[in-house]
Order: C-alpha cells, then sequence, then structure tokens
C-alpha cells in the first residue's frame, strides 16, 4: 500500500515538473516571438500606427492597441487583417512581403498590449432590418464613416471594404458599433453606455445588418492617408 502511494507521489511530482518545465518553454517562445514582432512592428507599422499602437503614428492608422478592440479579435483576425489588408484604405497587404513566421510574431507582440479581459454582451443572432439599417446609418455614421461605408479621410475607416467585411464576422461589427474603441473618435453607441447615440440593441443590429450588405464604391476615399 505504501510503495503503491509513492509511486503515486512520485507520479504527481513528476507531472507537476513537466508542467513548470513546459510552461517556461512556453513563456520564452511567446517572449521571443514578441520581441521578433515588435521589431517588424517599428519596421513596417509604426508610421502609421504608432509607437504604441494608438493610431498617433506620421501617416495615422487607426488604434490597434485598444482594449475593446484586442478583445474583439482572435489572433486570428488579427492574422489576416494584417496577412490581406484593406484594398483602397491606407493598410497594406503584407501577404507577399512577410511569411506566417513574421506575421505570427507581429500578432504576438500586438497581443502582449492586451491588459484587460472584457466580456460583451452580444446578441444571439444579428439579423435586422436592412432599411431601417441604412437609415439610421445615414443619421449616425456617414459623418464619419462616409457614404455607404466608403470612409472619410482622418474621420473613419472604411466599412465596406471587401477584406474588411470577408474577415469580420457581425459579431465584431456589432461589438465595435455598441462599445466603440476607448481612446479613438469611435465613441459607443449603445443606449446607456456612454456615448452620444444611444442606440437600442435592434437598432445596431439593424445597422449591422445594412453594412453587411453594402458594396465598396468604385471610387473609395482613402480615409486615413493624406491623398
Ligand atoms: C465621430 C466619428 C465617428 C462616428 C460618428 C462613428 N464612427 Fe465608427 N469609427 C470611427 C473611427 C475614427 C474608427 C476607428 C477607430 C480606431 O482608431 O480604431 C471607427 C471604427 C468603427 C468600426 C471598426 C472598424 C474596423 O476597422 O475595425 C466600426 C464597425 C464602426 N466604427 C461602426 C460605426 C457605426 C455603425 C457608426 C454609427 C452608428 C459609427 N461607427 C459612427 C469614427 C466614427
Ligand atoms: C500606410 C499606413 C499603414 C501601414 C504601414 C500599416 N497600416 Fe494597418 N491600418 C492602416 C489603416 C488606415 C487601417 C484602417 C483601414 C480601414 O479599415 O479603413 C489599418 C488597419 C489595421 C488593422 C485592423 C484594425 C481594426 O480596427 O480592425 C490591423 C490589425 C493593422 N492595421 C495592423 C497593421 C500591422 C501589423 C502593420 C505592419 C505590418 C500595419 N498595420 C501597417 C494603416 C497602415
Amino acid at each position: 500500500m505504501k510503495k503503491l502511494l509513492y509511486g503515486l507521489y512520485t507520479i504527481i511530482i513528476i507531472g507537476i515538473l513537466i508542467c513548470i518545465v513546459n510552461s517556461d518553454i512556453f513563456n520564452d517562445e511567446n517572449k521571443e516571438s514578441i520581441a521578433a514582432g515588435e521589431k517588424i512592428y517599428n519596421k513596417q507599422c509604426l508610421i502609421c500606427h504608432g509607437e504604441t499602437g494608438k493610431g498617433e503614428g506620421k501617416n495615422a492608422g487607426t488604434a490597434i492597441n485598444n482594449q475593446n478592440y484586442l478583445n474583439s479579435v482572435s489572433n486570428k483576425d488579427i492574422f489576416n487583417s494584417v496577412k490581406y489588408g484593406r484594398e483602397g484604405t491606407g493598410m497594406p497587404s503584407y501577404e507577399k512581403r512577410m511569411s506566417n513566421e513574421d506575421l505570427n510574431n507581429v500578432v504576438a507582440f500586438i497581443r502582449n498590449w492586451q491588459s484587460e479581459e472584457i466580456e460583451f454582451d452580444v446578441p444571439q443572432t444579428i439579423a435586422g432590418d436592412v432599411v431601417n439599417g441604412e437609415k439610421l446609418y445615414n443619421v449616425y455614421c456617414i459623418n464619419c464613416h462616409g457614404e455607404a461605408g466608403a470612409g472619410k479621410l482622418k474621420m473613419g475607416t472604411a466599412l465596406s471594404n471587401p477584406q474588411y467585411l470577408k474577415y469580420t464576422a457581425d459579431k465584431q461589427i456589432w461589438i465595435a458599433t455598441a462599445y466603440g474603441r476607448e481612446g479613438t473618435r469611435m465613441a459607443p453607441s449603445l443606449k446607456g453606455l456612454d456615448g452620444v447615440r444611444q442606440l437600442t440593441e435592434d437598432e445596431i443590429t439593424d445597422i449591422v445588418s445594412y453594412i453587411r450588405t453594402i458594396k465598396q464604391p468604385e471610387k473609395i476615399q482613402n480615409n486615413y492617408l493624406e491623398p
């Protein structure tokens, strides 16, 4: 009986040791990946997204360091945003310039800015009234995001962009609209939150349903870069 117990203890202790060693290896790998990603970021992305990702770069890109953004995207989503870029906007595609490893490293660096865990309340299904959504969009969003989501110089991003729509789920558009992006001009829209729009959940669902249907206009206004 005693022998059996000792055997059991040994197995447990070895198990714990393996876990500790493995987690260290994982941490080291992650640290290396973040460091490699930082180098790439400083060379390729800083000019637009800024030193701390706040979007304060010379060629102002968007803020990609804010907690609402980081909590609404997976690593795969960030990966796709960088790999495929956003045609017709300031965001280039890095598909031909960066290996998957480079892309993963830069994603690890961006993820490293996440300091909070946020749970968003989002409706289970997002299928609303497109016509009403368009009306609301034209009242509340067009000033910054432009006609039919074309984007507006220095005001708002392009929402009709094919890569954006392809790699962004309805739920993510809903979260960005409802909760906004703290520290940017994109204030929350959901009733009860600290924003001027005070829209209901259903109204936001209608707007997202409308955004889902729009096509990128022929001539998109390059929203963030100077023409
Ligand atoms: C005062 C200007 C302004 C208004 C009004 C505004 N937005 Fe925005 N919006 C922005 C800016 C600026 C960003 C980019 C923020 C950043 O730097 O990350 C943004 C980001 C977004 C994003 C995320 C896009 C992305 O690339 O991930 C969505 C979705 C969005 N807005 C939807 C809306 C909707 C829908 C409305 C109307 C209900 C609206 N916005 C009203 C300025 C605005
Ligand atoms: C020439 C300026 C420029 C450069 C260089 C650039 N970006 Fe962007 N980036 C933008 C703009 C502008 C957008 C928003 C486009 C839109 O939707 O209208 C954007 C969007 C993004 C998004 C999506 C953010 C969101 O809110 O959905 C990510 C992630 C991103 N960039 C990461 C990167 C990374 C990583 C690099 C470097 C490898 C990089 N960008 C290089 C200008 C730039």
